[in-house]
């Protein structure tokens, strides 16, 4: 059994997803996210590339002191100094110097011969050990170059001093039985790399990235270099939530384990999310947002009655909400059943069975099927007519300061208006929390989504959200040309339909044809 470095380079490589630029604060608090998480080494940055760069790596250097802080440099005596620089106040620095050694990079891009790359490679680890102990070197687009050559250029870079030898597979071309290839190469041929860590960096441009990896890990390799979610280059890195879950689930398999507290995966992957604004794809493995949600009937009921039948891992192993049953035309009687006692309703055979036709002649309109929908379908009522209790008087906000102020004026039903002020982050927060003043409820905004439902500066902007109540969930829709005055509209929207729930719900006890659970 042996423990895997996680190198993390989400800060450097997945930094270079196209649109994933973060700001310096934003690398630190991701940073201090990734120290939590227990990853090993951090990539920091490449702080030759810019002066923020240069600037997240020192601050992360100083502020950031279990993991290894790396930084990367090119094989130029001016990129090693400035990497050396920003990690001057490191606790525990890494100088990861690269060069690239296949042919066609040599010819095409550096424009140099096979015996110059040798020299860099060498010279720059040998700069790069004055400033510290822990040298990483990479031969950038290993998988293309020629083997033979390859081996020299690692055996020259353990010699300068190099400690930990990276093999990226740069343009994710290598295929799994490749990469054990090379790997089971080095090992055999390279003199001293018994005595350095052995590293792969896959890229995922066919989809291998994560195969590859595991690939080198069974074939020797012990440091692992993957990003968070995958995002990367192109079609992005290995992904690290991707490798430690594979190395934990199968163990008994592959024999190796990570320091990584898997708790702390979800969260540090949604930090990334909210950071960069790129959310991984809905089925995503591990952190995708039905990576735990069942929806074909036979795999509902399997996880009702054993939730290892269709789940290899929980999602509170990764620190994910718990498993999600989602309502749709593939569900069963049981699923329907349970999410019915889930709401407070025991209902009897007859009322279940006439749900349950009711519910799959909706579902096959309907690709999600919401409590709202439930509770329609119960009391045979509609969530769409409900009716307006509260109704929107008067709005007024005022916002571009620190905190934004709003003043809500709410018709209640044939009683006197109403009116309170609140103060939130925003002008939309600050009018729902007048709103929750006014109508004493208490609401969780679960999903919220705006968007311009028409083209131009005057586009009419469309807003849906998905609100708790009562332990419903319930949707609400708004639309304005005012943003806040949408928002507020859909919030009411979500409100109505709880007060005309409770209502459903009040007149079905009177007539007691429903049994309640507790
Ligand atoms: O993909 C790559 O080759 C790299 C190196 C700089 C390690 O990111
Ligand atoms: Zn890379």
């Amino acid at each position: 059994m042996a423990r895997i470095t996680v190198f993390d380079t989400t800060l450097r490589d997945g930094e270079q997803s196209p649109g994933a630029t973060m700001t310096p604060a934003e690398k630190l608090r991701m940073a201090h996210q990734l120290d939590a998480l227990g990853v090993d080494v951090i990539e920091a940055g490449f702080p030759v590339s810019s002066p923020d760069d240069f600037g997240a790596v020192r601050s992360i250097a100083r502020d950031v002191r279990r993991p290894v802080i790396a930084a990367l440099a090119r094989t130029t005596e001016g990129d090693i100094e400035r990497a050396a620089q920003a990690l001057a106040e490191a606790a525990r620095p890494r100088l990861h110097v690269f060069i690239a050694t296949s042919d066609l990079h040599l010819r095409h891009k550096l424009g140099i011969a096979r015996d110059e790359c040798l020299e860099r490679a060498a010279r720059a680890v040998e700069l790069a050990r004055r400033h510290t102990d822990d040298v990483e070197f990479s031969a950038e687009d290993a998988t293309r170059s020629d083997i033979a050559f390859l081996c020299r250029v690692v055996e020259a870079a353990i010699e300068a001093g190099a400690t930990t030898i990276n093999i990226p597979d740069t343009v994710g071309y290598a295929y799994p039985s490749e990469m054990r290839s090379i790997i089971t190469t080095l090992r055999e041929a390279v003199k001293g790399i018994e005595g350095i860590v052995l590293s792969v960096h896959c890229h995922n441009d066919l989809g291998l990235a994560v195969a590859n990896t595991l690939t080198a890990v069974e074939a020797g390799v012990r440091q692992v270099e993957c990003t968070v979610n995958g995002i990367g280059e192109r079609a992005g890195n290995a992904s690290m939530e991707e490798i430690v879950m594979t190395l934990k689930v199968r163990g008994e398999l592959l024999g190796h384990d990570t320091g990584i507290n898997t708790k702390e995966i979800y969260r540090t992957s949604q930090l990334l999310a909210l950071l960069t604004g790129i959310h991984p794809q809905p089925n995503k493995a591990i952190v995708g947002k039905n990576a735990f949600a069942h929806e074909a009937g036979i795999h509902q009921d399997g996880v009702i009655k054993h939730r290892m039948t269709y789940e290899i891992m929980t999602p509170q192993l990764v620190g994910a909400p718990g498993t999600r049953l989602v309502l749709g035309k593939h569900s069963g009687r049981h699923a329907l059943e349970r999410r019915y006692r889930e709401l407070g309703y025991e209902l009897s055979r007859e009322d279940l069975d006439r749900c349950y036709r009711l519910f799959k002649l909706l579902a096959d309109q309907k690709k999600t099927i919401l409590d709202e929908d439930l509770i329609t379908i119960l009391h045979h009522g509609t969530m769409e007519d409900s009716p307006q209790v509260f109704r929107l008087a008067e709005l007024e906000v005022v916002c571009g300061g620190r905190t934004s102020e709003a003043r809500v004026r709410l018709a209640n039903g044939s009683g006197p208006e109403r009116e309170a002020t609140a103060t939130g982050d925003g002008p939309i927060a600050a009018a729902f929390a007048a709103i929750d003043t006014l109508t004493e409820m208490t609401v969780e905004l679960e999903d919220f989504t705006i968007r311009a439902a028409t083209p131009g500066r005057d586009a009419l902007g469309e807003v849906q959200l998905r609100a708790r109540v009562d332990g419903k969930t319930l949707t609400g829709r708004g639309a304005s040309t005012d943003v806040v005055d949408a928002a507020v509209r859909a919030y009411l929207h979500a409100l109505n339909k709880a007060v005309y729930a409770r209502e459903l719900e009040a007149r079905a006890l009177e007539e007691s044809s429903y049994l309640w659970g507790v």
